[in-house]
């Protein structure tokens, strides 16, 4: 295996001193890169193929919005509960929703994720990683691509999955609030760590909620990591973008933008609503817990001592494209306050005409 933390690598160690300690950084056998641990040095390839032929060249597209998704549907398939009535509960970022792909794409939960497991199949296959190694790096780098993400952290290490995960781990648009929050407490995340996670869905389109309509945005900026979509789901929704009537879908505000239920839901209910809109106005907020909750969840089910850090090779992202603000067309007065102890922020106005938004295209 070509990634096994302790593998043996040539390798120049070299010493650099940064903020007045003395550091020892590896020089990879390419000459080039330098990382804190040599068995890192392989990954610098991978991530230049990831980003040229599934990333399209470093952008924050389809594949990159799809990646990220695929991250959290592989690890919350790990459930403590579960294990605790003598049932098999998953083993999180294993990388099970691959290997077991014919069972775990059959869910419900997750209806068109086959497409980008297929998609990294290939790149898998090519750089003998792991599954769950692979697809919790691949989310890392993509993201990467998103102007105002965090850095992520990426942990090298994981074992091959041996069992898929059980069925109803990955949470549904239409579930209660009360079960999300479950779900999400017995895979070990507090409300305000769901909230954080939901920072995804400012990078995200959804493809079968409304199959009519595929690629629609959950905000106006779907290749932007901002916090529009703390901003806009607050907005009072009044129409459906497509058909209208499907299951999980609630109305949203704009012309091309869809809303699911449970964002609109977890906005406005008492346990979150405040920590929702606390990141409305707050990019740096929104990053440091994105990036904690991510490196929560890229771990779930994983014994981290046997792991190896190699965040270094993760790309730093471009500084955010955008500031926060209303999409033209409406104002303060659509949004639905919410938080009963801080009122919404008060955010720029974009002028113009009423904002409709396009599909994120397909590549
Ligand atoms: C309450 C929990 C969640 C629910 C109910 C939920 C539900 C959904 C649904 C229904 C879609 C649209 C899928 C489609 O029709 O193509 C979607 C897309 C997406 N979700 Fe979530 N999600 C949740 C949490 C998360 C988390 C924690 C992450 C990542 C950390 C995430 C990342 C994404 C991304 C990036 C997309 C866009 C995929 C694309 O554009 O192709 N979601 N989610």
């Amino acid at each position: 295996m070509a990634f096994k933390p302790l593998a043996a690598l040539v390798a120049l160690l070299s010493v650099s001193i940064a903020h007045g300690a003395i550091t020892r950084r590896v020089t990879c056998p390419d000459g080039v890169n330098t990382v804190a641990n040599a068995a890192c040095c392989p990954l610098f390839a991978v991530r230049d193929d990831i980003q040229e032929s599934l990333f399209d060249g470093g952008k924050c597209g389809e594949e990159v919005h799809e990646s990220l998704r695929l991250t959290f549907h592989d690890a919350i398939g790990f459930s403590p509960s579960l294990t605790a009535q003598g049932k098999f509960g998953g083993g999180g970022a294993d990388g099970s929703i691959a290997i077991f792909e014919s069972i775990e794409t059959g869910y419900h939960a997750n209806l068109g994720i086959d497409e980008i497991i297929n998609e990294q199949a290939t790149f898998i296959l090519k750089h003998n990683m792991t599954a769950g190694d692979f697809i919790q790096f691949a989310g890392a780098v993509g993201v990467s691509n998103c102007p105002g993400a965090p850095q992520l952290e990426f942990l090298l290490g994981r074992p091959a999955a041996t069992a898929p995960a059980p069925d109803k781990t990955v949470p549904e648009p239409f579930d209660t609030v009360d079960s999300i929050l479950a779900r999400f407490g017995d895979a070990g995340f507090s409300p305000q760590e769901v909230i954080a996670l939901l920072a995804s869905h400012s990078v995200a389109a959804a493809d079968h909620v409304d199959p009519a309509i595929p690629g629609t945005p959950f905000d106006s900026t779907p290749s932007d990591f901002d916090p529009q979509i703390f901003i806009e789901v607050q907005l009072r929704g009044t129409l459906f973008p497509g058909t209208g009537g499907n299951q999980g879908e609630v109305e949203s505000p704009y012309p091309g933008e869809i809303r699911l239920q449970s964002d609109h839901n977890l906005a406005r209910d008492s346990r979150t609503a405040c920590f929702w809109q606390s990141l409305a106005n707050n990019q740096q907020q929104m990053q440091a817990q994105f990036k904690a909750a991510m490196a929560k969840l890229a771990v779930l089910g994983q014994d981290v001592s046997q792991m190896v850090d190699c965040s270094d090779v993760i790309p730093v992202p471009l500084p955010p494209a955008t500031t926060p603000h209303i999409p033209a067309g409406l104002s303060q007065n659509n949004i639905e306050q919410a938080c009963a102890t801080a009122a919404f922020p008060t955010l720029p106005i974009d002028v113009g005409p009423q904002t409709s938004i396009p599909p994120v295209p397909g590549s």
